[in-house]
């Protein structure tokens, strides 16, 4: 790996740094993958000394950790540690920051990492202090700058900051995070396509009848109501993670595993897919909002901001042309998974008896993300002894007992050691960002227009609104929830 890193946390004071930043950095320091002599550097208005800086980062990070934070361990990793007040807001900040990472250097990096882990907002502001103050340029190193979720709140937002950016960095230095490309089983769904042979031939059309793609969390806003009034299920994991998952389901192979062919890819998928239709909304999607929603704080008492949502999409290709793919996401569900459900068609002719009244589960496959990271495949069987009766039996992988040895890492850990190697491949590119907006627009916005009109209420612990199901059952179909939180294997 090149020489050592310094990776500028601007925002540093913040949740994200204490919970998700600093104990990845760690773990990635603690496992020999930062480069020796890497610092990294807070930013943010908070006065602070270097030692309140790491005092205060043990106090979030190293506690949490509990055991597996070792006090030795935790001192070498903070001695890298230091902390810039500045205001992102405050041109002279930018330059003073500029003279004090030269000094801290004393010319001993290979290049900067910009994090901004800081609200949407203030990310002009940021790219502007670091452009004014000569941060991008890269005559003396590597420069490259991580975006946060979410990047724009609409296509013409998003395509605004995209312009402001990419008036000071090149697009190869900027890495737009979706944390869900660093989960393990989300990478994994290309190894399992792209590594084996037996599912290719049957992931298009003629052997698949409509897919799941589910994000259900039983925890509702907390905290964050006021962001999330603003926000709602549709920007906040539909544009972003559910169709980042979505491409990953449905894209061709690319030539190699590199960043741009494997977002070239994606792309193609993201330009295919069919673009709703604000005036049939009620034909492909839903939505829903759990009930006491509006009493949350922060949260507007009239609120309209659906906390719940279920949209079919189509991907109008040769693989997948008339295969509904039905995207799902809510707060305050019955269950917390992330999964991918594959219905496979059924046999196109039965030879075996059903018993009257009764039908067979045709195959299926169900991809895991979270929590019970694996996959199950099901399939018929003969029950013995009884003629020739079928049941569904199951085949299943975890990685908690196929790994038992490696605990899946938490998604920043890869995100961020991919941005200071700079590989791009698990970060989204300009055009998939405006692409994806350009999906979720006219859903947002329509539904936004519709303002007269009730949300359709759902009750806290259960699977959405009834209204969800009696769409999908419009559809033929059924809604599987959780399919794997009720199997052990
Ligand atoms: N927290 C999460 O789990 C999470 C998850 C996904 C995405 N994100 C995204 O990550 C970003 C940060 O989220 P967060 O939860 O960490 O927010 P947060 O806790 O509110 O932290 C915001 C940080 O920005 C700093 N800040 C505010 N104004 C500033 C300015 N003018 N100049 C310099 N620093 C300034 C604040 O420190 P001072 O007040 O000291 O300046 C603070 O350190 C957001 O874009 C969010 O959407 C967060």
């Amino acid at each position: 790996m090149d020489g050592p890193a310094t990776i500028v946390i601007f925002g540093a004071s913040g949740d994200l740094t204490a919970r998700k930043l600093i104990p990845a950095l760690f773990e990635n320091a603690r496992k020999g993958r930062l480069p020796a002599g890497t610092r990294i550097v807070g930013v943010s208005r908070t006065p602070m000394t270097d030692d309140e800086f790491r005092r205060r980062l043990f106090e979030s990070s190293c506690r949490s950790l509990g055991d597996a934070c070792r006090p030795d361990e935790w001192n070498a990793f903070a001695r890298g540690i230091h902390y810039i007040p500045g205001n992102v807001s405050t041109p002279d900040d930018g330059a003073r920051l500029h003279r004090q990472l030269r000094e801290l250097e004393d010319d001993r990096s290979s290049g900067r990492l910009y994090y901004l882990a800081l609200a949407p907002a203030l990310y002009p502001a940021a790219i502007a202090s670091l452009g004014a103050a000569g941060l991008a340029n890269q005559d003396r190193g590597w420069g490259r700058v991580v975006f946060e979720k979410p990047f724009g709140h609409d296509l013409a937002s998003a395509r605004e900051l995209n312009r402001t950016v990419l008036q000071v960095f090149d697009e190869s230095q900027v890495f737009r995070i979706d944390h869900y490309l660093g989960k393990e089983t989300v990478q994994n769904l290309l190894v399992l396509r792209f590594a084996n042979t037996i599912f290719e031939p049957v992931w298009n059309r003629n052997f698949i009848e409509h897919v799941q793609i589910t994000v259900a969390e039983t925890v509702k806003v907390g905290s964050r109501g006021a962001y999330y009034d603003t926000a709602g299920v549709l920007r906040d994991m539909f544009q972003n993670h559910l169709l980042q998952v979505l491409t990953l389901v449905t894209m061709e192979p690319p030539g190699r595993y590199e960043a741009n062919a494997l977002r070239d890819e994606k792309v193609k998928v993201l330009e295919a897919v069919r673009l709703p239709q604000r005036e049939a909304l009620d034909e492909f999607s839903v939505l829903g909002q759990y009930e006491g929603y509006r009493d949350e704080p922060g949260v507007a008492a009239d609120s309209r901001t659906p906390t719940f949502a279920a949209v079919r999409l189509y991907v109008d290709t040769w693989r997948w042309k008339g295969v509904p793919f039905y995207l799902r996401s809510g707060k305050g569900l019955a269950g917390k998974t992330t999964e991918v459900i594959i219905q496979f068609l059924c046999p196109p002719h039965m030879i075996f008896d059903v018993p009257e009244g009764q039908t067979i589960q045709c195959n299926r496959l169900v991809i895991t993300i979270q929590p019970d990271e694996g996959i199950h495949l099901s399939f018929q069987t003969k029950v013995p002894d009884h003629g020739m009766a079928l049941r569904e039996s199951m085949l299943y992988f975890h990685y908690r007992s196929s790994y038992p040895e490696t605990p899946i890492p938490e998604a920043y850990q890869r995100l961020l050691l991919d941005a200071i190697r700079g590989d791009a491949s698990l970060f989204i590119r300009k055009d998939e960002i405006e692409l994806a907006w350009r999906i979720m627009d006219p859903i947002i916005g329509g539904w936004a227009a519709r303002d007269t009109e009730p949300v359709p209420a759902y009750a806290v612990g259960s699977w959405g609104p009834p209204e969800a199901d009696r769409f999908m059952e419009h559809d033929g179909r059924r809604w599987v929830n959780g399919a794997s939180l009720h199997h052990d294997a």
